[in-house]
Formats: structure tokens, C-alpha cells, sequence
């Protein structure tokens, strides 16, 4: 990984949900395994997120669990290039969120899009609490504990990084005001060496003086190319660039995931809720049978009806997994009644069966070895605890809470 990557972290987390199947791996996994490669990742199973709505019932999480983390392993999200973790096995998330809350106003919580839409979508469940209502401020702890800098989500979750973004900004306004910060920061700029030094003054100047935001950009790469300043240094430096106090806690972005493409086995959208999901490890031969008994264009009653492949899952399908000249013999075939749609289907199934079949065998060998997949998370969540327990550090220092 080079150096960069250390200052573009992402961070993303899922409620355990259990067993996942091709919405999820076409969703978000196949995004999560390419970032693995091109930045530093921390990906965490957030157990406490699920308590906000399963309070009541909290007994199938940990299965859920192991579950949901042998299928990333399996998707091939890799323990070595990445972080893995659960929440719960950092309690600094919880510290953080307990410090979030003196400063976030109520309205702010109150105003976010999913807190009266999930009242409202889960009528049978009492959720006028307030650990139901203070979920995205916990959401906001866990990105801003590891100082993320994009947070891949998907549309639903956007809410929540802007209300990240929002108290970032307001932690740093209120506790970034450390006394001495100008000498502090001057002192800084100082040490990064008389070049880099007047070249800040600059860029400083051209920003707060004409509003240049290539100048602000330019000086946040000359603060990250620095290798003789400390962390806190850099944190004050970035702040007094800006003109605001030192920068504590740093803004996120949300880095939006395409909406998947993985239509479910009726042509919504794959969700459990629908009952129309192929989970990873289903049977093959069930999947098989599965794809075989998918809904086609209901005006294709005989074989030689022909049809509309706009009107069918299956041509869906053929979207996520087919190259183009099979697209055309599906196309041609189908509005003449040249092929069947059990022919049709065929592709679809030999795609499918490819694709699961490695992330199957790859299961079964995590499935085989518990011990293994507990001891990926102990490591990735000791791991993750020194980066939270590193910003807890500064966090306290700056609300006047370090006693020790
Ligand atoms: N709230 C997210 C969801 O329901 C899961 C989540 C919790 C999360 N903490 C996060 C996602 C931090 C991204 C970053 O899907
Ligand atoms: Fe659907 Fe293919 Fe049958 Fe056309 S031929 S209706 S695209 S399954």
C-alpha cells in the first residue's frame, strides 16, 4: 500500500444480517474487495446497530454473526489486505458515541430521513427509543474513531455521513480552540523545513485571504508529504490552513455504491424480505432448479409464443452475467420463439453456478475451521482498537478529560 492510502482510509460496516446472498455480493462486496487493493479498509459487522431494532431478541445475532463474516471471507473480502472487525469487540465506539452526544442537538437526530421512516416501516416494533434515535450518531462514531475519509454506502446511507460531516465540523469548532494553538501550529510550520514552511504561509494566505480553494487543496498534499511532523502536528497544521482550530476529527465521504443490478429470482430487487434471494451457499442444485422455475414473459404460453425480454427476470439476469453476443441470441431467440425459455435459461445457470461455486468451496473451508474465522476477527478487532484507542487519546486530551 503506499503512503497516501494511509490518509484516504475507508471504513464501512453492515448490520449482521446472517447468510448473504448475490444482492449483497453484486451490491456492495464486489466494491468492498476492489477497495481492499487500492486503500487501507476497515470492514466491521455493527452488532450493536442491530440491537437498535432487535432489542427485544438478541439471540440469533451472534450466529448471524459468523454467518455474515464467512460469507465475506468467502466472497473474498481478505483478512490480509483489510481490517475485520466487530463492533462490540471496540468499546471505544461506545465511548465515542457517549461523547458525540453532549454536543449533538436533538433536532439533528430527529431530522434524519430513516428515523421516522423506519417507525413507520416497522409498526410492530416499539422503537420510540433512544437508542433507536441516537443509531446514526453511533454511525457517526464508528467513521470518526478511524478518521475515514470515505465511507462507501449506498444511497439510504448518505443521511448518515452528512451527519457525520456535520459533527466533525461542530467537535472540531468547539474543542479544537486548544490554548497556544497559533504558537503550537506556528511551530509546526516551522519544523516541516524553511521550503514547505513558506510554501504554507502561501497557500494560508491565498485561501483565508482570497477564498483560493486550489491553494487549500495544494496544502492539504504538501501536509500529508511532510514526514517530519507528528500526527497532532499535522492536525494543527490542517486546521490553521483552514482557519478553523485543529482538525480533530476528520470530515468523511460518502463514496456512493452504484445501486446493484442483481434483479431477485421474481425481477424486484433481491431481498430477503421479498423471498427472492440466492444465497451464496444455496445447493447448487437448487439453484439449478431455482432459475429453472423463474417467472419468464408471461406472454410466452407455448413455446412457439414469442416474447419481450423487457418483460422477464431472466433477461435481467442476462444483463448482470452476459457477454454480448449471448445478449443477442437471447434477444433474437425470444422475439422469434427461436429458443425456448428453458434454453434461455441455460447461460444464466452455467454463470451462476460459476460464480458460486469458488465462493462455496472457499465457505466450506471456513466453515470447517470456526477457530480460524473467530481469530481473523480477534486480530482485525486488536487491530482496529489501536487506531480507536489512538483517536480516544486526542478526543479526551481535547475535552479536557485526560486525568491520568
Ligand atoms: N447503518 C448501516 C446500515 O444499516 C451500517 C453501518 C453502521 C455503517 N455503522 C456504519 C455503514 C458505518 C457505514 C459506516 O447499513
Ligand atoms: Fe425470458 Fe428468455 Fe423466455 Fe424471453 S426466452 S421470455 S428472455 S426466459
Amino acid at each position: 500500500m503506499d503512503q497516501s492510502s494511509q490518509t484516504s482510509r475507508v471504513l464501512s460496516g453492515m448490520r449482521p444480517t446472517g447468510r448473504l446472498h448475490l444482492g449483497h455480493y453484486h451490491g456492495v462486496l464486489k466494491n468492498w474487495i476492489e477497495l481492499q487493493h487500492q486503500h487501507e479498509c476497515f470492514f466491521f459487522v455493527a452488532d450493536w446497530h442491530a440491537l437498535t431494532t432487535h432489542y427485544d431478541d438478541p439471540s440469533l445475532i451472534p450466529t448471524s454473526i459468523w454467518d455474515m463474516v464467512i460469507d465475506w471471507l468467502a466472497a473474498g473480502v481478505d483478512h490480509k489486505s483489510s481490517t475485520l472487525f466487530v463492533q462490540s469487540l471496540v468499546p471505544e465506539h461506545a465511548e465515542l458515541h457517549l461523547l458525540l452526544s453532549m454536543i449533538t442537538p436533538l433536532g439533528w437526530l430527529e431530522r434524519v430521513p430513516s428515523y421516522k421512516d423506519q417507525q413507520e416501516k416497522l409498526k410492530e416494533k416499539d422503537l420510540a427509543t433512544y437508542g433507536f434515535l441516537g443509531y446514526p450518531l453511533l454511525q457517526s462514531a464508528d467513521i470518526l474513531i478511524y478518521r475515514a475519509a470515505h465511507v462507501p454506502v449506498g444511497e439510504d446511507q448518505v443521511a448518515h455521513v452528512e451527519l457525520t460531516r456535520e459533527i466533525a465540523r461542530r467537535f472540531n469548532h468547539i474543542y479544537g480552540r486548544e490554548p497556544g494553538f497559533e504558537e503550537k501550529a506556528e511551530a509546526a510550520r516551522k519544523k516541516m523545513g524553511k521550503k514547505a514552511a513558506k510554501q504554507f504561509d502561501q497557500l494560508r494566505r491565498a485561501y483565508q485571504e482570497q477564498g483560493d480553494t486550489e491553494a487549500l487543496a495544494t496544502g492539504h498534499e504538501l501536509l500529508e508529504k511532510q514526514q517530519n511532523i507528528s500526527v497532532d502536528e499535522r492536525e494543527r497544521l490542517l486546521g490553521y490552513l483552514e482557519g478553523s482550530g485543529r482538525l480533530i476529527l476528520t470530515e468523511p465521504q460518502p463514496l456512493l455504491t452504484k445501486a446493484s443490478k442483481m434483479p431477485g429470482l421474481d425481477g424486484q430487487k433481491m431481498s430477503k424480505s421479498y423471498a427472492n434471494t440466492l444465497s451464496l451457499r444455496e445447493d447448487l442444485t437448487d439453484v439449478e432448479n431455482m432459475i429453472k422455475r423463474m417467472p419468464t414473459d408471461t406472454n410466452r404460453v407455448r413455446r412457439n409464443d414469442p416474447g419481450d425480454p423487457d418483460k422477464c427476470p431472466v433477461w435481467q439476469f442476462h444483463q448482470v452475467y452476459s457477454d454480448e453476443s449471448t445478449k443477442q441470441w437471447v434477444q433474437e431467440g425470444c422475439r422469434s420463439a427461436g429458443i425456448g425459455c428453458l434454453d434461455c435459461k441455460g447461460p444464466v445457470i452455467e454463470a451462476v453456478v460459476a460464480e458460486l461455486k469458488p465462493i462455496q468451496t472457499r465457505a466450506a473451508e471456513f466453515e470447517a475451521q470456526p477457530e480460524l474465522v473467530r481469530q481473523i476477527i480477534r486480530e482485525g478487532s486488536e487491530r482496529a482498537r489501536d487506531v480507536a484507542r489512538e483517536t480516544m487519546r486526542e478526543v479526551r486530551q481535547s475535552m479536557s478529560l485526560d486525568l491520568s
